[in-house]
């Protein structure tokens, strides 16, 4: 593979499957570029003959499952064995920032449900504090400008952007709007995470806690397991 993000992508989508997923397994995947290959690699075990389930956290990989052949079940129709997704951010404490596929409602109720949630990214994701990438607020439409008068009472100096796709107002698999959040370094996720869930009408937040059971990072052409601080 020519380019090395998408290699690396690869890389450890790949090493989570083989690593966590074992035969008879229910998986729940993730979404995004990286959840890719974690849902690929997925489709070739089946292939080859393994007896495997998937819980999907989108629509996007709803249809990446039906194109590599793994059976979707529906969310708590079984319990998940194990849930693969990827990170915009990772904190030294495995606090994420989650959310910029859109998928990160479902995501977090994948996460929270399975036995346990490995998180893959490469190692552009790896920060000291979380705040880099702006929080993803999903929000329901007729509340939007309620929640932005809110956010910016709240936090005058962040700078909340309704997410615009192809032109339109994007929206999410459960038919919300999403807030991009800038609020710069974030020194306490879950105070923040706690006041803008507070927030009339914000279905949930991209900010994740307590939730990784294990991240896989790639650095130099190899996959390492992060040490949680
Ligand atoms: C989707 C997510 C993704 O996991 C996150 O945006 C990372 O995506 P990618 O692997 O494409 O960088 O939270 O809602």
């Amino acid at each position: 593979m020519s380019d090395p993000k998408e290699a690396a992508k690869r890389l450890v989508g790949f090493a989570a499957v083989d690593r966590y997923v074992e035969p008879g397994m229910c998986v729940g995947l993730g979404t995004g570029t990286t959840a890719y290959w974690a849902i690929k690699r997925t489709g070739e075990r089946v292939a080859a003959g393994e007896k495997l389930e998937a819980i999907v956290t989108s629509a996007a990989t709803e249809r990446l499952c039906g194109e590599f052949g793994v059976p979707v079940v529906p969310f708590m129709s079984r319990d998940i064995d194990v849930a693969i997704d990827g990170a915009d951010e990772v904190a030294p404490d495995w606090a994420l920032t989650k959310g910029g596929g859109g998928a990160l409602f479902r995501e977090k109720a994948i996460a929270i449900a399975a036995r346990r949630f490995i998180v893959i990214v490469d190692d552009s994701k790896v920060v000291d504090r979380l705040g880099r990438f702006p929080t993803p607020v999903e929000v329901v439409p007729f509340t939007l400008p309620w929640v932005e008068r809110e956010i910016a009472a709240r936090f005058p100096h962040a700078k909340a952007t309704e997410r615009i796709r192809d032109g339109q107002p994007y929206r999410t698999d459960n038919g919300n709007a999403i807030l991009d959040c800038a609020f710069g370094t974030i020194p306490d996720p879950r105070a923040l995470a706690a006041t803008l869930q507070a927030i009339h009408g914000v279905l949930d937040v991209g900010i994740f806690l307590d939730l990784a059971d294990a991240v896989l990072c790639t650095a130099d052409s190899g996959v390492r397991e992060l040490t949680k601080a």
